[in-house]
């Protein structure tokens, strides 16, 4: 058995991830625990599926602050008075200061809905449809400075159909991410997965560049 991990969980809007990691966690030997979910919008329907599972919520609302700094230091305190190993990103739809990702180095996980280092930023199914990629994905790392751009987890790599759209591309790739991110967040709880000074560790060994590769 693991000690348990306790996991504070940041959104923005929907949640599937977030639902994806509490129906993980209640596998009984997954050691995660979310503590938390905390939302800069108060209409976020992450935070209902929170309160459904009886995970405590709480909304910071960047619009209060005066500027990127003040905000993230409050989210530090409020995150940190839940006293996490481990805090995920989970469709929190803000750039975070240097201050709050060094903070947070080596526990801080994101999920971004392209192969990395293809596509950082927005619309990512269209960018790759535009492309003609044959394959298109998402991605789990470690959040480093640069945006959408530490150290690799894991991926999962799936075809691009003749017929796609962004929308149908969407929908597949988000099925992907309900799989990788819980399992990311299960090796990170049991131990297995760290952030070394040359990049992600999973049971002491780096990783590849890309990151632990799953193909569907
Ligand atoms: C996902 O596409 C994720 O990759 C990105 O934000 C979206 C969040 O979706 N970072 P959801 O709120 O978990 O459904």
């Amino acid at each position: 058995m693991h000690a348990t991990c306790d996991v504070v969980v940041l959104l923005s809007g929907t949640g599937s991830n977030l639902q994806a990691l509490i129906d993980s966690t209640q596998a009984g030997d997954n050691p995660a625990r979310i503590r938390a979910v905390i939302s800069n919008r108060a209409d976020a329907y992450g935070l209902q599926r929170a309160q459904d599972a009886g995970i405590a919520t709480a909304v910071l609302d960047h619009k209060a602050f005066e500027g990127r700094e003040a905000f993230d230091a409050a989210l530090v305190e409020l995150i940190d008075s839940f006293s996490p190993s481990l805090v995920v990103l989970a469709g929190f739809m803000r750039i975070l200061s240097g201050d709050f990702v060094r903070h947070y180095q080596g526990r801080l996980l994101n999920i971004h809905p392209s192969l990395l280092p293809k596509y950082k930023g927005l619309h990512t199914h269209q960018r790759a449809l535009e492309a003609g990629d044959a394959e298109h994905g998402c991605s789990v790392h470690f959040v480093t400075e640069e945006l959408d751009g530490g150290p690799l987890v894991v991926q999962a790599v799936i075809p691009v159909e003749l017929e796609d759209t962004p929308a149908s591309l969407a929908q597949r790739v988000h099925a992907q991410e309900h799989q990788i991110y819980p399992l990311a967040v299960r090796w990170f709880a049991e131990g297995r997965l760290s952030l070394g000074p040359l990049g992600a560790l999973l049971d002491g060994q780096a990783l590849a560049a890309s990151g632990h590769l799953i193909r569907p």
